[in-house]
């Protein structure tokens, strides 16, 4: 055999990054701001836009400010947003989850007024409703499973009622895809897709969220329901009920710290929407060193995108949303 075929100096990887137009030509992930979802914290009031202290750049906003992001968020086209809401008061079951004027159904119909075509996506869970902040109701310092999703089930259909597109059940309670289904479809509105936060682990990444959502366990953690971040068969295995029980979409969270289960669950799952969620602690992390001057944030933070992308998510709920449709049409 001819040597000079086997290997160097024949082939050389370098000669497909000589130029930028030629690694744009072979490269094989692009983001683009359509794979972006926008999270979202609303709270009552009127003109109030509180940033976030542990997340520079993201707000808690009131109603009337709505009509403007989505505007924003259409010009970037940026598709979606995810709707976390924060309650008036909290209370055991958290009351106002499934009332008619919550603080989330008001944002489901002001942003549905602002955009007819934006896609408006609910975080259905329990926590920053209730005064215990666990993502379930609570008996004798227990998290009940059953008596949870029956109210799950009740604050995706209000949700579906004030014109949500997709509910996301976030609570990690088994059962939940399939009593939010079955909620959904008795009320007539079976045509509402479930995106399930499917393999959700118990993080410390969440901890700048809780700030942002005012959700904190009050006592104990979410060990009991979220998952353990050591276990890899058992994604596959909580992903595979959520389908079973008609989750449309699947999602795992967080993202950087689990790309082997986001890769794994795209390879077991071929054919179903996969989501990933680049959460709080995620962002936090980045914008912390950037701001110390250690890291430069907007490279860093398209790698992030990049490499979640890369791993086989095609939708990304990000921080970064807004910032990063910007960067990429720059
Ligand atoms: C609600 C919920 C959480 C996140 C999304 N939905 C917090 C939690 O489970 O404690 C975290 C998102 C983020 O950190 O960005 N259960």
């Amino acid at each position: 055999m001819n040597h000079t075929s086997q290997g160097f100096p024949t082939i050389r990887p370098r000669r497909l990054r000589q130029t930028p137009t030629l690694r744009r030509l072979v490269r094989e992930t692009n983001l683009s701001p359509a794979d972006f979802i926008y999270p979202m914290f609303i709270l009552h009031g009127r003109q109030v836009q509180n940033e976030v202290t542990s997340m520079p750049g993201v707000y808690q906003l009131s109603v009337d400010m709505l009509a403007r992001e989505a505007e924003e968020l259409r010009e970037l086209g940026v598709p979606a947003v995810m709707l976390f809401g924060l309650p008036a008061e909290k209370d055991p079951i958290g009351k106002e989850n499934f009332a008619d004027d919550g603080i989330v159904q008001q944002a489901v119909r002001a942003l549905r007024a602002a955009d007819p075509e934006l896609v408006i996506m609910t975080d259905v869970c329990m926590c920053e409703y209730t005064d215990h902040g666990h993502c379930g109701v609570i008996e004798n310092g227990q998290i009940l499973n059953d008596p949870s999703i029956e109210i799950l089930g009740k604050v995706a259909v209000s949700h579906a009622r004030a014109g949500a597109d997709v509910v996301a059940p976030s609570a990690m309670m088994d059962g939940q895809v399939a009593a939010i289904r079955q909620a959904l479809d008795g009320a007539g509105f079976g045509n509402t897709p479930i995106m399930g936060y499917s393999a959700k682990y118990a993080s410390g990444f969440y901890g700048p969220f809780r700030d942002a959502a005012d959700s904190p366990p009050q006592f104990g953690d979410r060990s009991s329901y979220q998952m353990d971040p050591a276990n890899r068969r058992e994604a596959m295995r909580e992903i595979e009920l959520d389908l079973q029980e008609g989750a449309d979409i699947m999602m795992v969270k967080p993202a950087l710290p689990y790309l082997d289960i986001i890769r794994e669950a795209r390879d077991r799952f071929p054919d179903v929407p996969l989501a990933a969620y680049n959460v709080s602690g995620e962002y936090s992390m980045i914008k912390a060193a950037a701001k110390l001057g250690w890291l430069d944030e907007k490279r860093t933070a398209l790698e992030s995108l990049t490499a979640i992308k890369r791993a086989g998510a095609h939708l990304i709920l990000t921080y970064w949303a807004k910032a990063a449709a910007r960067w990429l049409a720059e």
